[in-house]
């Protein structure tokens, strides 16, 4: 039988333990003699993953604290890139060899995984591979939320809470690219010395500073009225104080929770002011709306070779070392992403 090495949970649990193959107790295990998948229907194609991301939704699902909860075991992981290793017989799009990225439900913390055709986007030349398996998720979510839902356009003044994590980054750089006024919120010396240097407008340390008498000064000080776009991944604390400096007709986006606690949006204030209040589950676009999916990933790919967009790696790890890789969003170090990236031939077909 042909085998590969995955990461595998087996138990809801915290995944930051240390990793072993095959330790039952452990919430994730690394498995190095997991059955490759088979091609499926004649139109699947199989990958050798390259690079998979995690997304703070990965660490939620292990935890089970995700509203999708999957039955056990499976292997987690969502957004990935690699190069194709097998196609059925009637697949049209691509050929073995060709440089592809994709997002799925589950599966990309492996070796191989299978996806239809359709699913599947060509990398374009002149982008990383291990930064196209960087960018569905993160970016997909942000660029959907923004230029689908929020319609944010030139000279309307986007703030984003969380700014230094995955979908934050990517929001803050589809922002200037839209040309939009970009502030943004994030916590500690480092990540503000890295997100000053990306040219955004106001850059404020929630460690040290009052967020939102920053916020106001800065509006002040460049005669703007309030803040036209709210992108929020937070929530709680930060999100009833952000509130304050929202215009009159602001679109506030409810992306996440990253600090554990739901946001309350009083429904009397949106009245008022005439906020719009967009709840965005990008996953669920793919039943709904495939279309939007597609045109925006599209779109992204082409920025990135265009250079308009860059991807942060901001920590990468082997796949024994998955555990690693959720103690650094779970300890909030992160600026960018978190990958995982796969050697090409060290360890994959070990049985062959
Ligand atoms: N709606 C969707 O379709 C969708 C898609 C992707 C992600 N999300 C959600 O968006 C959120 C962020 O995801 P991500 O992948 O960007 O995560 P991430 O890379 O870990 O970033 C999360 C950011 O939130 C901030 N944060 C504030 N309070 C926190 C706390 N108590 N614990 C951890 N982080 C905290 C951190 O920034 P500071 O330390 O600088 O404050 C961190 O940079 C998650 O809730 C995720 O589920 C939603």
């Amino acid at each position: 039988m042909t085998t590969m090495e995955a990461v595998v949970c087996r138990k809801l649990g915290d995944p930051t333990q240390p990793i072993s193959d095959g330790g039952a107790e452990k919430a994730i295990v690394v498995e190095k003699n997991h059955p490759i998948p088979e091609l499926g229907s004649p139109t699947s194609v199989r990958v050798r993953v390259k690079a998979t991301s995690l997304n703070y939704a990965n660490y939620l699902q292990i935890l089970g604290k995700y509203q999708e909860k999957p039955p056990l075991p499976f292997i987690p992981g969502s957004d990935y890139s690699g190069t194709v290793d097998a196609v059925g017989p009637a697949v049209s799009k691509f050929k073995v060899g060709d440089s592809v990225c994709s997002f799925a439900a589950l599966g990309s913390f492996a070796q191989f995984i299978v996806a239809d055709q359709k699913e599947l986007f060509g990398v374009p030349e002149g982008c990383d591979l291990v930064a196209a398996g960087a960018l569905p998720v993160a970016f997909g979510t942000s660029h959907v939320a923004l230029v689908h839902r929020a319609n944010l356009s030139s000279g309307q003044v986007l703030l984003v809470l969380g700014a230094a994590g995955g979908v934050g980054l990517a929001a803050i750089q589809i922002g200037k690219v839209v040309g939009a006024i970009v502030c943004l919120i994030c916590r500690g010396a480092e990540k503000v010395e890295y997100l000053k240097h990306l040219g955004i407008d106001h850059v404020v340390d929630s460690s040290s500073e009052n967020v939102i008498q920053s916020v106001k000064d800065f509006l002040k000080s460049r005669k703007l009225k309030g803040v036209d776009v709210l992108y929020d991944p937070v929530e709680g604390k930060l999100t009833k104080e952000a509130m304050k400096v929202l215009s009159w007709g602001a679109n506030i986006l409810v992306i996440g929770f990253a600090s554990g606690e739901a946001p309350v949006i009083p429904a009397n204030i949106a009245l008022v002011k005439n906020w719009t209040v967009h709840g965005l589950y990008w996953g669920s676009y793919k039943i709904h709306q495939p279309g939007v999916l597609e045109e925006s990933l599209k779109e992204l790919l082409s920025w990135v070779a265009r250079g308009l967009i860059s991807i942060r790696i901001s920590h990468a790890y082997r796949l024994p070392e998955a555990n690693l890789a959720f103690s650094a969003i779970k300890d909030r170090k992160v600026t960018g992403k978190v990958m995982l990236v796969l050697d090409d031939e060290r360890s994959a077909r070990s049985k062959l």
